[in-house]
């Protein structure tokens, strides 16, 4: 009888399902997928060596790799313009915005950038620079991994890694911050502060701030120790703009964070999510992830997903 209660109890913390079914282009880092207003097309933005676009018909695919949406890098001066990380694209009265991050892995000295596009594909992307977020050494915050959010009829942008965590600024419009004032949501008191890739969005009564936790990438070098490796965390606010808590009621701003989806049978290192409102499948939580069967290299990540339930008002991969 206990160890039928043990096996049921082991069952339950690893009752995660396989990701979706994948098919074509599936190699994703750091995945933002938005489906197109005209035709309802997805399309697939991730970091590579730039911002490469795919697109598909479904979530499933037929993924195919259409090119980078700024194969000239981008006109910001901080960190590495010809290489962009990180892509958030929303749509706005006719056009999508692209926020992207321009650093170099473990600097500070970064900026947050952003582009335009009236259709999403490859060579219809416009730069447009820095939007006035960047921190260098001296900063307790690195100004990458951007998510823009509307709320109320503000908008907003997350964003942050390591250090002091997860930030949130006002945009005064869609190619500008309001400015330098900039309110923390997110912070892991703990070890490294490795939380990072902010994602949010509203669901019925609250506002749900989703991270990764963990270390994201250098599995081939060395294996994190095991529970170490990325996952994906989440919060939430009745605001959007604070007050961010776990499922415990642990403050997220103190160490707080509830885990929607971790390492599982082949799925190692899930994280640089995003949730969609998939017209088949209705709220899916999207990411990256190592396949034990392919290899741990960010250059054979796969794109993964999986959808979402609710339990008490929490997020749940069943
Ligand atoms: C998602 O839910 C649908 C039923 O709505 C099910 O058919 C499908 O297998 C699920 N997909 C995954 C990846 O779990
Ligand atoms: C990138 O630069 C090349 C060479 O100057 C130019 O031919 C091409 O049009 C540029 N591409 C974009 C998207 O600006
Ligand atoms: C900038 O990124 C490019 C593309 O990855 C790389 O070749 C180059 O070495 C980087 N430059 C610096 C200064 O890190
Ligand atoms: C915070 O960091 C510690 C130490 O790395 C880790 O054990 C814990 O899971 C992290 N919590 C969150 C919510 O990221």
């Amino acid at each position: 009888m206990l160890s039928y209660i043990f096996f049921l109890c082991v069952a339950l913390v690893n009752a995660y399902s396989d990701p979706g079914a994948c098919s074509g282009a599936c190699w994703a880092h750091d995945p933002n997928v938005i489906q197109r207003e005209s035709d309802g097309s997805f399309f697939r933005f991730s970091t590579g060596l730039g911002i490469l676009i795919s697109s598909a018909s479904s979530i499933e695919g037929p993924w195919t790799d259409l090119g980078y949406a700024l194969p000239n890098g981008s006109t910001v001066t901080v960190g590495n313009a010809s290489n962009l990380w990180a892509p958030d694209v929303h749509y706005v009265d006719g056009t999508y915005y692209m926020y992207y991050a321009s650093s170099a892995l473990g600097s500070r000295d970064s900026a947050i950038g952003v582009a335009s596009s009236t259709t999403l594909e490859y060579g219809s992307w416009t730069d447009h620079g820095e939007i006035g977020v960047t921190s260098n050494d001296a900063d307790e915050y690195n100004t990458i991994d951007p998510n823009w959010i509307t709320i109320g009829d503000a908008s907003y942008l997350q964003f942050g890694s390591y250090w002091d965590g997860i930030f949130q600024v006002e945009m005064t419009d869609s190619l500008t911050a309001s400015g330098d004032d900039y309110t923390n949501l997110a912070y892991n008191a703990s070890g490294n502060h490795d939380i990072e890739a902010a994602f949010m969005f509203e669901y019925e009564d609250y506002y749900y701030l989703t991270f990764s936790s963990g270390t994201a990438q250098g599995y081939t070098t060395s294996l994190p120790a095991q529970g170490d490796e990325y996952r994906i965390v989440v919060c939430r606010s009745s605001t959007g703009t604070g007050d961010f808590v776990d499922k415990d009621g642990t403050a997220c701003t103190n160490s707080g964070g509830t885990t929607v989806l971790a390492s599982h049978d082949y799925v190692y290192g899930p994280g640089g999510q995003g949730v969609l409102d998939d017209p088949t499948y209705g709220l899916v939580v999207y990411y990256h992830y190592a396949d034990k069967n392919i290899g741990l290299a960010v250059s054979e990540y796969q794109f993964g997903w999986n959808n979402l339930t609710w339990t008490d008002g929490w997020p749940v991969v069943a």
